[in-house]
């Protein structure tokens, strides 16, 4: 009997405006909807912002944006789809991110992440964020943030 081929590895893309709706989808489904449909036209249209995504056919499973500030990498955005998730796709997205980031200028990656965000928290120390400082209640829900960095030119 035949066994199955296993699926091919997601194909890295360079997100535009193109894929603004399948990023919206992704957005609400992983993070409940943190930019409308219009912001991620915004978004994907900005030279200074990069976005990258990991897709299989059409479907989006991964995403990372980041905001280019002098030398700083801002990430704004990380987002794996939920069946998706605990296969590598979330680190593979933002290294590539964070190399994008490098390329282009910037020395060190800094992000927030809710205190209570296990998922993010570990995906993050991973790759060599450490919290630099804590922005009390800053989330609607009241949640703190943490504020992380990591060096770029290692
Ligand atoms: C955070 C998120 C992007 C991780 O994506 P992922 O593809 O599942 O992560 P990976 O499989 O690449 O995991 C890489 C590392 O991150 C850490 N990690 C990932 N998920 C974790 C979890 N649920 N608990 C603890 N650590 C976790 C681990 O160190 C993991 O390495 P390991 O698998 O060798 O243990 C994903 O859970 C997600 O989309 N969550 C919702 C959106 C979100 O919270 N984004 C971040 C804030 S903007």
């Amino acid at each position: 009997m035949l066994t199955p081929s296993p699926l091919p590895a997601p194909t890295l893309i360079q997100l535009t405006p193109e894929h603004a709706g399948a990023c919206l989808e992704l957005d609400r489904a992983a993070l409940g909807g943190i930019w409308s449909l219009a912001q991620w036209q915004r978004e994907l249209e900005e030279q200074a912002r990069p976005c990258l995504g990991l897709c299989q056919g059409l479907d989006l499973l991964a995403m990372a944006c980041g905001w280019l500030v002098v030398d700083e990498l801002h990430i704004t955005l990380v987002a794996v789809a939920r069946e998706h998730r605990r296969r590598g796709l979330g680190r593979r997205i933002l290294e590539e991110l964070m190399q994008t980031g490098f390329r282009r200028g910037a020395t060190r990656a800094t992000l927030e992440v809710a205190a209570r965000n296990g998922p993010g928290k570990g995906l993050y120390e991973a790759l060599g964020f450490r919290t630099a400082g804590i922005r009390h209640g800053y989330y609607r829900n009241g949640e703190d943030a943490l504020i992380q960095w990591v060096n770029l030119n290692r």
